[in-house]
């Protein structure tokens, strides 16, 4: 279970992301990157950040701690900032935090060095999870006490939009022609021996165990939580076994 904390401040809106995640802080007195429920891109982004952040650290990626955030939406009306003020109170109820990376600097691939196993696994991943948003232009990488952190998985799992078209969309191929790391020479051969193996159906029953229940109601043609997380466990258990023959525009691959 992800730990549970009551959003207690809201700080400042984090201007760089495009969904205004804020910074709040929490009755633990942690500070956190809070993502909510009420964003324009719904909360199935928030779906894909908990079933593709909890993946990633179980397959030895970095990524910051994540926990669900309780909003009070009364927390909203003071805030000056109509922007704020409607997201705030829009979001009521269980939301995402994330360990905010205090003094972290954004990836730029032109000043930092990632060796090749690292970006593989890295591609790998993504590729597996189908990450549109880990290009040079927008990397969602992090350097933190001199390591690379990940974030921002709410791009991802495409098919999750689809579920009717989802294990025909989990065979389609992933270009990683414009991907933050391609040019670190990714050993992705590597990283498909390393990790394939280790994406089985138990690891990804236990990751999506992860997702609030308040974020899975509902959905059409489900009938429980349960079986709305059991379609998240197929298309990336069969995308597991064969991805890394299916990434181009990297030359490592054949
Ligand atoms: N855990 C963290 N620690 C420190 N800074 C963070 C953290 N998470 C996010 N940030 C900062 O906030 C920015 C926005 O976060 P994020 O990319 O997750 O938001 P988004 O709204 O999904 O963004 P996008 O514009 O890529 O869709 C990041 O680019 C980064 O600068
Ligand atoms: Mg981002």
């Amino acid at each position: 279970m992800l730990k549970e904390v009551i959003a207690t401040r809201y700080i400042t809106p984090l201007r760089e992301g495009g969904s205004l995640p804020g910074l709040v802080e929490a009755d633990d007195f942690g500070t956190y990157v809070m993502k909510f429920t009420g964003a324009g891109q719904g909360r199935k982004t928030l779906v894909a950040e908990v079933v593709c952040g909890e993946l990633a650290r179980r397959l030895g990626l970095r990524v910051p701690r994540l926990v669900t955030v309780e909003l009070d939406p009364v927390l909203g009306l003071g805030e000056p900032e109509q922007q704020v003020q409607d997201l705030l109170r829009s979001s009521g109820g269980t939301n995402l935090g994330m360990d905010f990376l205090s003094g972290a600097l954004g990836f730029d691939p032109l000043a930092f060095e990632v060796g090749p196993e690292e970006a593989g696994h890295v591609l790998w991943f993504d590729a597996l999870v189908n990450n549109v948003d880990r290009s040079w232009r927008n990397p969602n990488l992090l350097m933190w006490q001199g390591e690379l952190w990940l974030i921002d998985h709410g791009a991802t799992m495409i098919w999750h939009h689809n579920w009717p078209g989802a294990e025909a969309s989990a065979a389609r191929p992933y270009d990683a022609s414009d991907h933050a790391l391609a040019r670190f020479a990714p050993d992705v051969a590597a990283a498909a021996a390393d990790l394939a193996p280790r994406v089985t159906e138990d690891l990804l029953t236990e990751v999506t165990a992860e997702i609030p229940d308040a974020w899975l109601a509902g959905e059409p043609g489900f009938d429980t939580a349960d079986d709305l997380r059991r379609a998240y466990v197929r298309p990336l258990l069969a995308r597991a076994a064969a991805v890394h023959e299916r990434i181009t525009g990297i030359e490592e691959v054949a």
